[in-house]
Formats: C-alpha cells, structure tokens, sequence
C-alpha cells in the first residue's frame, strides 16, 4: 500500500488494485478562500492543472507528473501511450527543470521495459527524495537566519511549492522551529498573487509571525532597514549560479545589493540545469494577458485595465549569480567562487553530471 501525503498533493495506491488508486491535489487557484481537493483521473487531466496552476511550484509539478504518469501505467496505459504521455507533461510548463528531470527519469524506466509498479515506484522515490531535500536545504539555510531578522521572500516555496517543507519558506519555517524569533514580509507576487494568496495561508497556518507587502513597496523597506535579508526559491539553476525564479525576483536582488543586504536562493540539486551554461539560456514562460489585466478566478471576473490592452506577461525573470549572497542547497551552502570552481557540480548526485 502507497500512501503520500503532502500539503498540497495526496496519493493512495494499492498495487494490483487501480481501483484504488487516487491523486489528489489542493486547488492552488482557489487557495486561500476556498481549500477544494481535486481528483486527478488523467494526465490531460494532470497537464491541465499544471497549466492553469491548480498544482505549481518547481519541485511538486515533477513530483506531481511523475505520479500521474505511475498511475496511468498501473491503469493499463500502453508503452507508446507512456512514452506521448511523458512527452506532453514535460511540455506542459517550460521553466521549472524539476518536471523535465523528473519526465526524464520516468522516460528512462519506460525505455527499459520496467513493470508499471516499478515505474510508479520511481514516482513514489522522487516524491520522497524531494521531502528529504527539503528538509536538508531547511537545516542547511537555517544557519543562515539569525535570531531578530526580519527576511523578504517572495512567491511561495513551501509546502505548496514541493511535497516537502519547501525551499525559501522551508529554510524559514526551520529557523522558527529552532526557536529563532523572526519576522517575515511577504511579497504579494504579481500578477497571480503566490506571496498574498498561497505564503500568507502557509505563515498563518505555521503560526509564524509576518506581514503582506505589495510587490512595489520592497525597495522602500529595504532603505529603512525594516529587513534584513531576502530569500527566494527558484525554478532553475544555470551552470553559472544565475537562476530563474518567479518574476520580480531579479528586481529584489538589485535592490538588496544596492542596500547591501544578503539575498539567498534556495533550492534543491533537481533544480540545477548543468546542461545550461547561463541564465540567458533559460526558457521563460510567457502567460495569458489577462493575468495582467483581469482576472477571472475566486474573486470572480476582475478588469482593471483598458479593454484590449498590449501587455507583456513573462512569469519569471532571471537574477544574475553575481548578485546572490549565498545558494542554499540540499548539498550545502556555497557562494559565487564555488560555481566557478567547480564545487557545486562535485556536490551533486553522480547521475546529474553526465549532461
Ligand atoms: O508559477 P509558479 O507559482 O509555479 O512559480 C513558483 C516559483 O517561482 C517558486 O518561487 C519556485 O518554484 C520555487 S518553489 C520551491
């Protein structure tokens, strides 16, 4: 018997017995007015949430995929179905890495003509290598926040993001465990509102004292030195330490250096891309207009811009290496010189080095 559990991602399975196989995931697009369960029949089904979001966040979206393609395996689904079915969730959103390693290992086992209990079961060990990540970049990161500090973060990379304690807000939610009294202000994260709808939800569930900031007002609390230090997740790593993240991510990390203040990123070695050399080479996804200039979701069709307005909607950006303190992974702690000097890539897993 298989039982997952994460915050925002449930999975059952008896083996010889599809019947009783379920996915589960928490509707994101709802979160936080509404804490609807959705069953996942499908992998249409699956690449759907992907796309409008109901599943997000770098590390679950691949832990997601993989267990939606174990369980269309387990249901009968044929090689060459397998192999298409891979295909399209690996396609389904272009920036996070985490769904195409995961797709790849998935692809491989496919390939080798393994059971589909075992192909599930490769799902199942990237959902749980992805919880002990989690937990190793939170006790890494935690060194890292001091009692008092008042840190930025932006998006959300917690348990909603990962089937873990997530990356940034793990990193957080760890140091407030060790009894560390801190306090964080939350970006809101335009345009789809991650910091406001999903970080508030976590912090307030987690009892962690913090307070919600439009995306605009960063810069104004740096300079009155109302925070300490940032720290973001990220959906990419290139080879250099440059990294993707959600959109306005690179704008804090020019602000934190021109305030002289740490900025971190935190994330796990699925999130590294060695195959690409810099950030310029990372795909970013460009998202519907109307994320920009109204929105049709749980507050109900919402415009604010002119009818027909030309917008520009790009859902991450890219923070050059040379503006992060400190890369917090599940491997440890490095700095710029540790990419450069090849550090980084010796920390990682032997199967990650042959790109
Ligand atoms: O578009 P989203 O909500 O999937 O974007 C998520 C982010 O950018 C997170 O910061 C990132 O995935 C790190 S999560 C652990």
């Amino acid at each position: 018997m298989i039982n997952l559990n994460a915050l925002a991602l449930r999975f059952t399975h008896i083996p010889e017995n599809t019947a009783n196989t379920a996915l589960w995931i928490l509707n994101q697009s709802l979160l936080p007015l509404k804490e609807e369960w959705l069953l996942l029949r499908t992998v249409s089904e699956m690449i759907g949430a992907i796309k409008t979001l109901k599943v997000r966040g770098a590390p679950l979206i691949g832990v997601a995929a993989a267990l939606s393609l174990g369980q269309s395996a387990t249901k009968g689904a044929s090689h060459v179905q397998l192999i298409d079915e891979a295909r399209a969730l690996r396609a389904a959103r272009p920036t996070a890495v985490n769904l195409m390693l995961c797709m790849d290992r998935m692809m491989a086992g496919i390939a080798s003509g393994i059971t589909p209990e075992e192909l599930l079961g490769i799902a199942v060990h990237l959902f749980n290598e992805d919880v002990s990540l989690c937990a190793r970049i939170a006790e890494n990161g935690a060194e890292l926040i001091g009692n008092g500090d008042h840190i930025l973060t932006h998006c959300n990379t917690g348990g909603l993001a990962t089937a873990g304690s997530g990356t940034a807000l793990g990193v957080i939610r760890k140091a407030n465990e060790q009894g560390k009294t801190i306090h964080v202000y939350v970006d809101e994260t335009r345009p789809l509102l991650q910091g406001a709808r999903l970080t508030t939800w976590e912090l307030k569930k987690l009892g962690i004292p913090y307070t919600l900031i439009t995306d605009n007002m960063a810069a104004h609390l740096m300079r009155l030195r109302k925070v300490q230090k940032i720290i973001v997740g990220c959906d990419r790593i290139a080879a250099n330490g440059d990294f993707a993240n959600k959109i306005g991510t690179y704008g804090l990390a020019v602000m934190a250096r021109y305030h002289r203040m740490p900025f971190y990123v935190a994330g796990p070695y699925t999130t590294m891309d060695w195959a690409c050399i810099n950030g310029d080479r990372i795909p970013i996804e460009q998202r519907n207009a109307s994320e920009v200039s109204g929105l049709e979701g749980v507050f109900g069709r919402v415009e604010w811009a002119a009818p027909d307005s030309p917008v520009y909607n790009p859902a991450f950006d890219v923070t050059p290496a040379e503006l992060v303190s400190r890369w917090i992974l599940d491997c440890g702690v490095f700095a710029g010189n540790d990419f450069q000097a090849g550090r980084v890539r010796q920390s990682m897993p032997q199967s990650m080095l042959q790109t």
